[in-house]
């Protein structure tokens, strides 16, 4: 369903965590966007993001925020347990989703979800941030160039030292780990620069005692013969670069890649070229996601439903071969 180009998008935010809090920031200095709505677990919570931010209705469910006339599009940020069902009960009631990655606990859910937005023509989107990043836009042209030539291999890495026991990544029942949160990003960046999908991944890994991925390690092998490798953690700080080699140079992502303003371009006898993009974060995203409903589009042409589908087949994969299997999926 189109929206009428001239009034703003009215966003809803399922959530008020820190993601909540950022998204909200961003759409507040963005135009032709408001923020009407906030949706949380109790009405105090809502009260308080809402005075914090300015937003003028406060709901105590999800499902009253979904209800609210005035909301156009809901952001949903909660843990990735709740994205499944938050996002079909927004698409249900007729609302546009925006919703936080890991997308869905698995590629079942996933399903679910991209049928809800097809029955009900409302548009979906994966909220994978790194896709519109402008460096990161640039590098993935350059590659497809060839500007170094065939690429051999990329390597990224997401480790963060995150040690609460009671904090949503650790909990298995909110679908923690360090895979579906930090390390979706070092394995689907080389999926989005290399514009293809891989033939096999291969992963080993430690888990917590509460039974999710603390440390995974692994290598993914791509159709034009690249090969990625990805670290991701939840108990130590890593680098947070990305580095791609080809026949004809590489390039060097300046931390943190999955939402660089900067990168280095090392071409074969030529001198290193470092090369600095402007950077909005959440707000190349929203502006896309904007657009494509203005046009009347229910999903995104960069982070397409067939895309978030195959990254939940990845995530899928990893977690059989590492051990971690949910609650709620046993
Ligand atoms: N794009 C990015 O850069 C980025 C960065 C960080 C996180 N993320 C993603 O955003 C999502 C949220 O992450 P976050 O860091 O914002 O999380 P967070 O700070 O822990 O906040 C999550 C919020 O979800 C709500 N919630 C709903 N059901 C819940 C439940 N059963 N248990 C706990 N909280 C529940 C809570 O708000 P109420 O109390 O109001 O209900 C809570 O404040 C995740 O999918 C994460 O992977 C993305």
């Amino acid at each position: 369903m189109p929206h009428k180009s001239t009034s703003p998008l009215r966003w809803g935010i399922a959530s008020t965590g820190g993601i909540a809090e950022q998204m909200t920031r961003t759409i507040h200095a963005m135009p032709g966007a408001e923020v009407v709505a906030v949706g949380s677990r109790s009405q105090k919570t809502a009260d308080r993001f809402a005075s914090k931010f300015n937003v003028p209705r406060a709901h105590p469910s999800h499902t009253d925020l979904c209800n609210d006339p005035n909301v156009d599009i809901i952001y949903v940020a909660s843990p990735h347990s709740e994205h499944h069902d938050m996002t079909v009960i927004a698409l249900n009631a007729g609302k546009h989703v925006v919703c936080e990655k890991a997308f869905a606990l698995n590629t079942g859910e996933a399903t679910e979800m991209i049928d809800a937005a097809r029955r009900n023509n409302r548009f979906l989107m994966e909220a994978m941030w790194t896709w519109f990043i402008p460096a990161v836009v640039d590098i993935r042209r350059r590659i497809i160039a060839g500007e170094i030539g065939k690429i051999v291999s990329i390597d990224a890495d997401f480790c963060l030292n995150i040690s609460d026991p009671n904090g949503r990544h650790r909990q298995a029942d909110l679908a923690g780990g360090a895979m579906l949160d930090l390390g979706i990003y070092p394995l689907t960046f080389p999926c989005f620069v290399l514009g293809e999908h891989p033939d096999e991944v291969k992963a080993i890994g430690r888990l917590t005692d509460g039974g999710v991925d603390a440390t995974v390690a692994g290598v993914a092998t791509f159709p034009s013969g690249a090969i990625s490798t990805f670290q991701t953690s939840l108990d130590a700080v890593s680098g947070h670069g990305a580095r791609i080699v080809g026949t004809m140079g590489r390039i060097d992502v300046d931390p943190p890649f999955w939402f660089t303003s900067s990168f280095t371009v090392h071409s074969h006898g030529a001198n290193p070229r470092h090369i600095t993009m402007p950077n909005e974060g959440l707000a190349h995203e929203a502006a896309h996601a904007m657009e494509r409903i203005r046009n009347g589009h229910i999903q995104s042409n960069v982070v397409t439903w067939d895309a978030t589908l195959q990254t939940m087949q990845l995530l899928d994969a990893v977690r059989k071969q590492v051990g971690v299997v949910y609650p709620s999926e046993r």
